[in-house]
């Protein structure tokens, strides 16, 4: 159903962000009224149905739903929104906290960490008035592009997924090209043949345990820390689409991807394939391609003696022995080659949160401040950015309530703020508790799915409180500062266990 809507009718509202897994929410339809994941539905299923995308439903559904999920900071890129919109119109407003949350399990949002959208949900009412919208959308902009390091749109547009994502943009005809297994292009006329031609198996759950690649030297550590590979997992695959002799579009059509997709190889591709073929093409990545190609966290080894001095041992990254010297002054750097995908030292706060964090747990140990379910961590950003952060946890070591004061000089907005800030603190929480992706012993990812990264869904987000403080006179990125804070305080509250994500190692060792 997927591919009849968006590939045959031309229904770019609906989103491809891991079909055919059927595990992103981004292609969920009603059809005759019943929200589904139009990816893993058969078209012949629907034969004789009402099949309505989100341009489709009614308006005094649709836009007061819509305004509820913008003014709470329920959607950024876009990418997700407009099937979570379909789902939430179909439950109906006023649901039960436990409906509520059972609907969104089906879904997956990267940016937003869950909170406004839950909010949103349980606020919306049919045919109310119109909100008032963003009231300075320059403003707006300005901050999402600060806290997205890309230009960012925001607001109604965006929510419904029109926020200029490539491959909306591409021309209806153009072939299509995917990478191939044997590291080149899989070209067709439409994405189905050339997904069909690119040899690639299906992507799958392997099963197989996570691994800590960096090795920590022997050492009289007051404080341990090891982290294995995390995907950025950001929602809209890379994607790019270019006419002969023209200028590709751009991957990062509204941000969202913590700053990956920076390698350009996709709009390389598309203005290559475009000027041999004589013909607009088409270049995307399916979600296996994503974590087969795409970016991620690098692993890191950090030993931190009482006296403040150490180890940081890191896995080979391009840029991250400065960003990591800059935050631990004094501490043995060393980049270390080990088997693996492709890392970046543009992902979000790389190697100085990790750093950060592990300087933040040193001192707690010093001051008494560990374990017993709280955990509070103050974080500068290299920017000036300064974050507050408390977390809570239960006996079970879940998190139940996060505090967070930020100070990042002029608000702008302050929707969009809170929106980036409760973001970077579930992916914080993510982080620590849960986020890893399995490689093989030559270190190719085995876990393939969107599902198999250990991002937090909406019912294990605990509420998320943003406190705003006044402070400098430039705005500046806050977000990357509440991410190192957050993470920070959990693994504080946790008794700074030395293997991250937390959940998973414990259930290895
Ligand atoms: S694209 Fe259908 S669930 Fe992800
Ligand atoms: S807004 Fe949900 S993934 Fe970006």
């Amino acid at each position: 159903l997927l591919s009849a809507l968006r590939e045959e009718l031309g229904l770019r509202s609906v989103k491809d962000g891991c079909s055919p897994q059927g595990q992103c929410g981004c292609c969920t339809v009603l059809v005759d009224g019943v929200a589904r994941v139009a990816c893993v539905t058969a078209v012949r299923r629907v034969a004789g149905s009402q099949v309505t995308t989100v341009d489709g439903l009614d308006p005094t559904v649709r836009d007061p739903l819509v305004a509820a999920i913008v003014a709470r900071g329920g959607s950024q890129c876009g990418f997700c929104t407009p099937g979570i919109v379909c789902r939430l119109a179909a439950l109906g407003p006023d649901p039960d906290p436990g409906a509520l949350e059972r609907a969104l399990l089906a879904h997956l949002c990267r940016c937003t960490g869950w909170r406004g959208l839950l909010a949103a949900g349980r606020a919306w009412q049919p045919a109310s008035p119109a909100s008032q919208g963003i009231v300075d959308p320059e403003a707006a902009y300005r901050r999402a592009a600060l806290e997205g390091g890309t230009a960012q749109t925001v607001g109604t547009e965006a929510a419904l997924g029109r926020a200029g994502f490539a491959d909306d943009l591409a021309p209806p005809g153009a072939m299509v090209a995917v990478p191939s297994s044997d590291g080149g292009w899989s070209i067709g006329e439409t994405l189905a043949a050339a997904r069909a031609g690119s040899g690639w198996p299906p992507g799958r759950r392997s099963g197989r345990a996570l691994s800590w690649p960096v090795a920590l030297p022997e050492g009289d550590w007051a404080v341990r820390l090891q982290t294995t590979w995390v995907e950025p997992a950001y929602l809209e695959p890379d994607a790019s689409w270019c006419r002969p002799g023209g200028i590709p579009a751009s991957s990062t059509g509204n941000g969202g991807a913590f700053g990956a997709k920076r390698d350009g190889r996709v709009g390389a591709a598309a203005r290559r394939l475009a000027d041999e073929y004589g013909r607009p093409v088409r270049v995307l990545y399916t979600r296996e391609d994503v974590v087969r190609l795409g970016p991620k966290r690098p692993p890191v080894a950090i030993g931190l003696r009482a006296d403040g001095s150490g180890v940081v041992r890191v896995a080979r990254t391009d840029g991250i022995v400065p960003a990591i010297t800059a935050a631990g002054r004094g501490l043995v750097v060393e980049e270390v080659d080990v088997a693996g995908p492709p890392t970046s030292s543009a992902l979000r706060a790389a190697g100085w949160a990790e750093v950060t964090v592990a300087l933040a747990g040193l001192a707690a140990s010093r001051d008494g401040r560990v374990g017993g379910g709280v955990g509070a961590a103050t974080v500068t950003s290299p920017l000036g950015a300064c974050a507050e952060a408390e977390v809570h946890t239960d006996g079970a070591g879940a998190p139940t309530d996060v505090r967070v004061s930020l100070s990042c000089g002029p608000v702008l907005d302050e929707v969009v703020v809170r929106s980036y800030a409760v973001g970077a603190a579930h992916m914080a929480l993510g982080w620590v508790l849960s986020e890893g992706l399995a490689v093989d012993e030559r270190g190719v990812p085995v876990d393939l799915t969107i599902r198999s990264f250990g991002v937090l869904r909406a019912r294990d987000t605990p509420p998320i409180e943003i406190r705003l403080l006044e402070g400098g006179a430039e705005p500046v990125n806050g977000s990357d500062a509440v991410f190192a804070a957050v993470a920070a305080a959990t693994w504080i509250a946790l008794g700074l266990p030395p293997r991250w994500p937390i959940a998973r190692a414990v259930a290895v060792s």
